[in-house]
């Protein structure tokens, strides 16, 4: 289906996306083509792909994608991710993970190289032109930031400049040495739209009003927000004794009392830097009505998690969520249809607006 929205590119001028686009079967498939096969997505952490030889099969954005894929470490400690999808006659090859040389397919039995070349076909010498390019498993592209681990879907999506943008400001981090904390991880579930759940996070103009606590530790006045090209950046000004960055000089906020970086990445992923470390949101599409938002946590100075640190992202969370579902009740209204940004307070939505336009015109 083609669409034609259309976000005006000066903020002043522009309106929101329709309420309809929130509310629509047809676009909610259409946001799977059109813009998540086309990004950029979190595989997880490099830790739980550690032995040579080992297999393990992944599934971004289940419920959602359904497009089935397996992560290996060869023998030359290479990582890479295939398609799980035999090429053949369709079948899944890998059904559990585990350390294995080859992968071979339980069906009729065909193997292929853990870096997904074809090896092996029984019973198919007379086969003309056999075996073609595409009876090699498909290779997704990998890329690998201390222990965090992604995949593209398409290659023509620049995803290192993404994170050589976060480098700018993160860089003095040692993400290698950030480990992965289960226990603060958790997934929430939440009755709206996925892109109403990026919306709210995409600016700050609603901290004084919906989150009291956090208002309180940050500097509301000085909030900022930076657009890049796929992404862009929030900053949280402390102006109390909440803990703060130690920057290294030369840094572009150095002396300034910075308490996060809010990093969205299009269409569906936030890492919030802390000076305690990281936590990633990935939202995850359910249905057009239901999103789940998985908060992993990757710990670095413990010292510097204050005690509320964590009950007070619990508590925000809780907030964000009775607006966003709120939201989402308000915009099945037939009586609104699009609404205007704050030049000054709204540039994040703006920007995601423009993008889904963009991605759904194509
Ligand atoms: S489907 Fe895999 S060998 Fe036939
Ligand atoms: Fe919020």
């Amino acid at each position: 289906m083609s669409y034609n929205f259309f976000i005006h590119p000066e903020i002043e001028k522009a309106e929101t996306l329709p309420g309809s686009f929130y509310q629509n079967d047809q676009i909610f498939n259409d946001l799977k083509d059109k813009v998540f096969l086309k990004t950029w997505q979190f595989a997880g952490d490099v830790n739980e792909i550690k032995l040579q030889n080992q297999v393990k099969p992944l599934a971004l954005l289940d419920h959602y994608l359904n497009e089935p894929m397996i992560l290996t470490r060869d023998s030359s400690d290479q990582l890479h991710c295939v398609s799980n999808v035999c090429t053949h006659r369709g079948n899944i090859i890998v059904n559990d993970g585990g350390v294995s040389k080859n992968l071979t397919c339980k069906y009729h039995g065909r193997k292929f190289g853990l870096d997904g070349s074809f090896k092996f076909m029984p019973e198919f010498s007379e086969a003309e032109g056999f075996p073609r390019p595409c009876d090699h498993l498909h290779k997704f592209p990998l890329i690998e930031w201390g222990p965090l681990l992604f995949v593209g879907l398409d290659k023509e999506f620049d995803f290192q400049a993404i994170i050589n943008k976060m480098k700018e400001r993160v860089g003095f981090l040692p993400i290698d040495e950030f480990v992965l904390d289960p226990v603060r991880s958790k997934d929430y579930l939440v009755n709206a739209h996925w892109a109403l759940y990026c919306d709210n996070y995409l600016e700050g103009f609603h901290i004084p009003y919906v989150h009291s606590d956090l208002n309180q530790a940050l500097d509301y006045g000085s909030y900022t927000t930076e657009i890049y090209e796929h992404c862009n950046l929030q900053i949280g000004y402390s102006d109390d004794a909440v803990e703060t960055f130690d920057f290294p000089e030369g840094h572009p906020d150095f002396g300034k009392y910075v308490a996060a970086y809010y990093y969205w990445v299009f269409p569906n992923m936030m890492f919030n830097f802390y000076p305690w470390g990281l936590s990633i949101n990935i939202v995850k599409p359910l249905s057009k009505n239901r999103t789940k938002v998985s908060f992993i946590s990757y710990v670095w100075d413990e010292s510097k998690i204050e005690e509320s640190a964590g009950a007070l992202l619990d508590k925000v969370e809780r907030e964000d969520e009775f607006v966003v579902e709120n939201v989402h009740k308000g915009l099945q209204s037939g009586f609104y249809s699009t609404g205007r940004f704050s030049p000054k307070r709204e540039k994040g939505v703006h920007h995601f607006h423009q993008l889904l336009a963009h991605f759904m015109n194509k």
